[in-house]
């Protein structure tokens, strides 16, 4: 059965007593039974956050591929596993592009979080001048290429995908819901060609890019939307549950 997933991407935002202040209170509020919250914090906060996990889990926003050794400033997935931490985001466009990670680089985090048994919370979608040239379907289907041909059914079982068209994210702008879905529909059904039906159909894929509580209804009453992954919106308790709260 598929999950019905939000997960809040805080990125570079919120200093301790706010970000702690933010957890407390989504703490205190009522969540919709069938959703399943995840919070992104900067990694900094990770292990002092673990411990008021109570309606939500966490994630990390990024890790390195390497378990350990001289890469200054960077975290392993062997560390997350070590904190219990049980989700991490992978390949979001911001690190694609002002971090330079290529598809190799990404899947290379994938297999590393994977093997520490972290749920990977893969990202990808198309530029603006991308979709502008009928080639978003294509873009997203590269940048999957090597989940689809080197991960076995059960890895691919771990993972959560979301699609987030780059010219969506922090601008104001969302997909529709028909085209998001239809995106949707085309990375199920790629899942259900390279593995199968059951497999596909357990996928979560969630929807990112300006997402809010006046778009969230629409855009997860989609029969292949299974939640978002929210940037901006997931900074405010009262709208980040209340897009946690829009699956009807
Ligand atoms: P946004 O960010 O909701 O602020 O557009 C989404 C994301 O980057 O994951």
């Amino acid at each position: 059965m598929r999950r019905n997933i939000v997960t809040g991407n805080w990125k570079m935002n919120l200093n301790h007593s706010d970000s702690t202040r933010l957890i407390d209170e989504i703490n205190t509020k009522e969540i919709h039974l069938d959703v399943e919250l995840i919070v992104a914090p900067p990694s900094i906060y990770l292990s002092s956050l673990h411990k008021k996990q109570h309606h939500f889990s966490l994630s990390a926003q990024n890790i390195h591929f390497e378990e350990n050794g001289a890469f200054t400033g960077e975290i392993s997935a062997e560390m997350l596993s070590s904190l219990n931490i049980n989700y991490a985001i992978v390949g979001h466009s911001e690190r694609r592009s002002m971090f330079h990670e290529t598809d190799e680089i990404i899947f290379k985090k994938v297999k590393s979080l994977l093997k520490y048994n972290v749920n990977p919370i893969f990202c990808c979608g198309e530029l603006k001048e991308e979709r502008e040239e009928g080639r978003a379907f294509e873009v997203v289907s590269n940048q999957l290429n090597y989940l689809l041909s080197d991960l076995k059914e059960d890895q691919i079982r771990k993972i959560i995908i979301a699609y987030e068209p780059v010219w969506a994210i922090g601008t104001g702008l969302t997909a529709s819901p028909e085209d998001a879905q239809k995106m949707h529909k085309h990375i199920r059904e790629s899942l259900a060609d390279q593995f199968s039906l059951k497999t596909a159909e357990n996928i979560a894929i969630l929807y990112g890019g300006s997402c809010k509580p006046e778009n969230a209804k629409d855009i997860f009453s989609q029969e292949d939307i299974d939640g978002g992954l929210i940037g901006g919106a997931s900074l405010d308790c009262n709208s980040f549950l209340s897009i946690a709260n829009s699956f009807s």
